[in-house]
C-alpha cells in the first residue's frame, strides 16, 4: 500500500495484475492518445516496466483501487521521465473506461503530487500532456499544475504542465 485517498488506495502492481492491466489497455479509447494498440504482450511489458521502476526509482505507476469495491479503477503514480536530458519526476494517469467522470483521477493524482513532496522530496512535479488530450490537461489543471513549454516526448508534441513544491518560510 503506498497512498490512501478518501475513495480510492494506490498499491503496486503486481503480475497477478496483468489481466486488468491488458484489459484497460487494450480499449481503443484509454489507448486513444497512446495511437497504438496495445497487445496483452504490450501490456506485459509495461508492467515489467513498472515492476522495474519500483526497484529502481522507489515508485513508479500504481494500481488504483476502490476502497469499497477492490475493484481496480487504473494506474496513477511517479514516474521518472527524461525530456531534453534531464529527469523530471512526471505525475501520470490513465482510468480504465467505465471509471472517467467521477474524479478518481484528480483524487489520486493529488495524493501522488502531496507524496512526491511530502515523502519523496521532489522539489517539482511535471506531467507530460498532448495538446488534444483535453480530459488529461484538465486533471492538471485541477491539481494546480500550470502549462508551459512545449516538448517532443515519444514521438509526439507535448505540453509540460509543472508545479513546484511550496517553499516553506521558516518562522522569524
Ligand atoms: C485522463 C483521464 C484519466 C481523465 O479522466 P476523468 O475521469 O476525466 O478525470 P477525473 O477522474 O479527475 O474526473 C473528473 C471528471 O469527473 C467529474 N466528477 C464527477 N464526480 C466527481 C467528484 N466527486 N470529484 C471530482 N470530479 C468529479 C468532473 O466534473 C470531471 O468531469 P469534466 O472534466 O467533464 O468536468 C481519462 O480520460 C483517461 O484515462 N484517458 C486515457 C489515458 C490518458 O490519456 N491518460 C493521460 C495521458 S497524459
Amino acid at each position: 500500500m503506498i497512498l490512501e485517498t478518501p475513495r480510492l488506495h494506490l498499491r503496486e502492481m503486481t503480475r497477478d495484475d496483468l489481466d486488468f492491466v491488458a484489459t484497460m489497455m487494450a480499449h481503443p479509447e484509454v489507448s486513444f492518445y497512446y495511437e497504438r494498440q496495445f497487445s496483452r504482450a504490450d501490456s506485459e511489458a509495461w508492467l515489467e516496466r513498472q515492476l522495474a521502476r519500483y526497484a529502481g526509482d522507489g515508485h513508479g505507476l500504481w494500481l488504483a483501487v476502490d476502497r469499497a469495491t477492490l475493484e481496480p479503477v487504473g494506474q496513477v503514480g511517479l514516474v521518472m521521465q527524461e525530456v531534453e536530458g534531464v529527469r523530471h519526476p512526471e505525475i501520470g494517469w490513465l482510468l480504465h473506461r467505465p471509471f472517467w467522470g467521477q474524479g478518481y483521477a484528480t483524487e489520486a493524482a493529488a495524493a501522488t503530487r502531496d507524496a512526491s513532496f511530502s515523502r519523496w522530496k521532489y522539489d517539482h512535479v511535471i506531467s507530460l500532456i498532448r495538446p488534444i488530450n483535453l480530459p488529461s490537461q484538465r486533471v492538471a489543471i485541477r491539481i494546480g499544475m500550470t502549462p508551459g513549454r512545449r516538448v517532443q516526448f515519444h514521438g509526439f508534441d507535448s505540453i509540460v504542465f509543472e508545479r513546484q513544491a511550496a517553499v516553506e518560510t521558516p518562522a522569524t
